[in-house]
């Protein structure tokens, strides 16, 4: 009968058991090691709202004074209280008041040029309150009409049939053709004439 293991030796080969199970399970040569690394592959794919149509049409909405219900200081979307991105309180949806319009047919504007601008970034984050082709599950009009949702800012339109409103749900019901970015001259159909330079904003 052989002499039985010290605790110390049983710990032993516990670790060493332990360690030969570890390196089983593909922990690589060492299984104290890191984990491999994770990839993140950017997202190529996805459908775009208009750039075009956004900076003609929607961006304007977000300067606009608007009627304070209680009759006191008129805001903006954009104001300083608000949805300012330097100061403003308003959540995720953040604007750059003073962002310019791209002019697109500009060659020096590329793309990543434009990706850089203050218009682009308030391109970028108004449609990140967007459910495609679903106006009225979008934060950017439910909370502003108070569509089953509070918003900080109160009601701010008080009807669909606001011509704020009516651009707004026009822009997110066309997403742009699937495999075309932003700025793609699909856009110049939201317009009449349909350029997005001559034409005024289609809302219907
Ligand atoms: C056209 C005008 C406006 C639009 C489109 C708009 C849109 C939005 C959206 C989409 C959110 C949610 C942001 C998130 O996902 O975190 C939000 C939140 C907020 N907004 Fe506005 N807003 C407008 C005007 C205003 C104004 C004038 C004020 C200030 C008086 C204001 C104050 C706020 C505040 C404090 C929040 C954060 C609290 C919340 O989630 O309700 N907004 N707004």
């Amino acid at each position: 009968m052989p002499a039985p293991m010290s605790p110390c030796n049983a710990r032993l080969a516990c670790a060493i058991a332990l360690l030969a199970s570890l390196a089983a399970c593909g922990g690589g040569s060492n299984p104290l090691d890191n984990p491999p690394q994770v990839a993140n592959p950017a997202t190529a794919g996805g459908q775009k709202l208009s750039f075009l149509y956004f900076q003609k049409c929607i961006n304007p909405i977000f300067l606009m004074p608007l009627p304070a219900p209680d009759g006191g200081a008129v805001n903006t979307c954009a104001g300083a209280g608000c949805h300012a991105n330097a100061t403003g309180t308003g959540g995720a949806f953040r604007v750059e008041p003073g962002a310019q319009p791209v002019d697109l047919a500009d060659p020096r504007n590329t793309p990543e040029v434009v990706r850089q601008s203050a218009m682009y970034k308030n391109f970028y984050s108004a449609q990140g309150e967007v459910v495609f082709g679903s106006p009225t599950q979008s934060r950017l009009l439910a909370k502003p009409r108070l569509l089953n949702v509070l918003h900080g800012g109160g009601q701010v339109f008080a009807s669909d049939q606001d011509p704020a409103v009516r651009r707004i749900a026009y822009w997110i019901s066309r997403p742009v053709p699937q495999g075309q970015d932003e700025f793609s001259a699909a856009g110049d159909s939201m317009f009449t004439p349909p350029n997005a330079k001559e034409g005024t904003c289609n809302t219907q």
